[in-house]
């Protein structure tokens, strides 16, 4: 999704502008640009395509001395991406940057055309900067101009504005989607995520929804609804190293291999011998919950599926799941009982958030199971439980969908030991087995060289089914999730026994088959569904503790004692799959196309 980033100070404006923006390339993009005002003389660059191409477009460009600069990446929603819809957007002497929609654009724009204006792009964002320059030219103000321009906005916006007649400052609002400011003594920075601020700025304000005002030279002016409101400062933590690749040869790989330290880190201080802890949560605040519902997207959304059977299992909590965009127009009865949890790695997803905002005006307890803190949907619920995940960059998630199963599985052992739905010793079990899952997810040299060598066989085809039950069905549309985005060929997630409903009759020998027969669950059903596609020549690669004949290829998995167990093997086994085909492919595994790592639109 697209990317804001802006900075004032003596530094070269344009090393920093482009620096921050390759640290939000992995939320996706297809167009970027920059806007540098130096003493009243601007220059913009913008480019389609990847940021090399902006960088080879400004690199005779000398900046000197104190110089105000916004960038942006670019995912387009309205007009396709070309150069005149890339950001930063012009009127007759100012420029902005736009993440968000602007609902109501097409009226704006239609007035600002009869008043004589001439429109460049087919972006909702251009009406912003003319909006600006029509209330400037009658109040003569550059801030009061901004305010007014921001009030005549419906929709969702994180906006930079920078104008020659105020050279020396950066115009800020948020309203909807993230923007964060940034400094270091005296320098500001802007970033739409932390990411772009790591190793920049020192303090940072993550500003809340309302929040406006504009920066100037080592100044942060902050105002909501025309008072001037104090900084809220906090320190930017986190470290850059992190954030890079580290010697692997995409995020992705290198975070699958995370995967066992970051669960490391999602359990610690969390469980004990004998309990699960919270210390986020308070202690009555699931008294009167008889229902749960999870609103979620993509990957989200099949966490929260295999957290349904583990509360119904262990808490014994009904619970109900739905995909975030499907709830929101479905006018869902809700009742004061419920629960409602959300997921999501970023914490901003459009529909998501908005699934939240209906829970919290119906008057439901609402609870985020996120990855970002300060994040839109953290700071709109109730209570959050972080997945200590860390920064990922690689559009297709792995450790966050890990962590937050972990997280998840926690929770329906800390509800069942709240309600007394589980006894002692079988809460123990559950947890000698969370323990053990750092070291279940630690990537084998073996398997990984199995996987890239077998993945040359699954180039063709007509299709893949990734098949499981139980758990193992929301893992088997994780994996054919994950297979689509990076290597674009065409997979579905089955549950193993819906087969012979319909889907076999695509059976054939160019039909390949994954499926996940764990020893532990219901290992004999499983068993006979794959023996059955067999028995119509599918190309079967099985993943199992235990040998299966008909295979034509075979990963064998470790012996676990409890279902999570093999859950977070075979999850790892089909990621780093999904990771070796898209490789052979050529395709590029961090930015697959079409796709953003954090979608803020609906
Ligand atoms: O940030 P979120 O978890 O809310 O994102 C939800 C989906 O957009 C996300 O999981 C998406 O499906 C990923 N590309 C999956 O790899």
């Amino acid at each position: 999704m697209c990317g804001i980033v802006g900075y004032i100070g003596n530094k070269n404006s344009k090393d920093i502008l482009i620096g921050g923006l390759s640290e939000l390339e992995y939320r996706g993009y297809d167009s970027a640009g920059i806007a540098i005002l130096t003493n009243g003389k601007i220059d913009t660059f913008k480019a389609i395509g990847k940021l090399v191409n902006l960088e080879e477009k400004v690199k005779d460009l000398e900046v000197d001395g104190l110089s105000v600069g916004i960038g942006h990446t670019r995912w387009a929603t309205h007009g396709s991406p070309t150069e005149l819809n890339a950001h930063p957007h012009l009127g007759e002497f100012s420029y902005v940057v736009h993440n968000g929609i602007i609902e109501n654009y097409k009226e704006l724009k239609e007035s600002l055309i009869s008043d004589g204006v001439k429109f460049l792009s087919q972006t909702d964002t251009e009406v912003i900067v003319h909006l600006y320059e029509k209330n400037f030219a009658k109040l003569d103000d550059e801030l009061k101009a901004f305010e007014k321009t921001i009030s005549q906005l419906d929709g969702a916006y994180a906006i930079l504005l920078i104008t020659k007649s105020d050279d020396k400052k950066i115009f800020f609002a948020k309203h909807g989607s993230p923007m964060i400011v940034g400094n270091s003594e005296d320098e500001i920075y802007f970033g739409s995520s932390d990411a772009a601020l790591l190793g920049k700025a020192s303090e940072v304000i993550y500003l809340e929804d309302g929040e406006y005002g504009y920066t100037s030279f080592g100044e942060i002016k902050l105002f909501n609804k025309d008072e001037e409101v104090a900084l809220n400062k906090k320190p930017l933590v986190g470290d850059k190293i992190s954030a890079q690749k580290s010697g692997f040869r995409f995020f992705m790989e290198k975070e699958i291999y995370e995967q066992s330290d970051v669960l490391s880190d999602a359990i610690l201080g969390r469980v004990s011998d004998d309990k699960i802890i919270f210390d986020e949560l308070e202690s009555d605040f699931f008294d009167s919950v008889n229902h749960i519902k999870i609103c979620a997207c993509g990957t989200s959304y099949h966490s929260a599926l295999s957290a349904s059977y583990l509360l119904e299992r262990d808490a014994k909590i009904p619970t109900t799941v739905e995909i975030a965009s499907e709830f929101r127009y479905k006018e869902p009865l809700l009742s004061l009982d419920t629960l409602f949890i959300v997921i999501s790695q970023s914490g901003e997803t459009a529909d998501t958030l908005e699934a939240l905002k209906m829970a919290k005006r119906a008057g439901l307890k609402t609870l985020a199971i996120c990855n970002v803190d300060n994040s839109s949907i953290v700071r709109g619920a109730d209570f959050s439980i972080m997945t200590r995940a860390g920064i990922e960059k690689g559009v297709a998630s792995t450790k966050a969908f890990a962590t937050q199963v972990i997280v998840l599985w926690m929770l329906s052992l800390y509800l069942a030991q709240k309600r007394d739905s589980i006894t002692k010793d079988k809460l123990q079990d559950e947890i000698k087995a969370i323990k053990h899952i750092p070291a279940a997810t630690i990537v084998k040299d073996e398997l990984h060289q199995q996987l890239k060598r077998l993945s040359k066989r699954y180039l063709h085809g007509h299709g893949f089914f990734f098949i499981g039950r139980d758990i193992f069905f929301p893992l088997a549309l994780e994996g054919a999730l994950k297979l689509k985005e990076i290597s674009y060929l065409h997979a579905e997630g089955y549950p193993a026994g819906e087969m012979k409903h319909g889907p076999i009759a695509l059976a054939d020998s160019e039909l390949f088959t994954v499926a996940l027969i764990p020893k532990t669950l219901l290992y004999d059903k499983v068993k006979s569904n794959v023996e059955e596609l067999c028995a119509r020549d599918v190309t079967l690669l099985a993943i199992s503790p235990e040998p299966f004949d008909l295979a034509d290829d075979f990963i064998k998995t470790d012996s676990h004692t409890h279902p999570m167990g093999e859950f977070f093997e075979m999850m790892v086994v089909t990621q780093l799959l999904a990771l070796e085909i898209s490789i052979r492919v050529g395709n590029d595994v961090d930015m697959p196309r079409n796709l953003a790592k954090s979608v803020t639109v609906e």
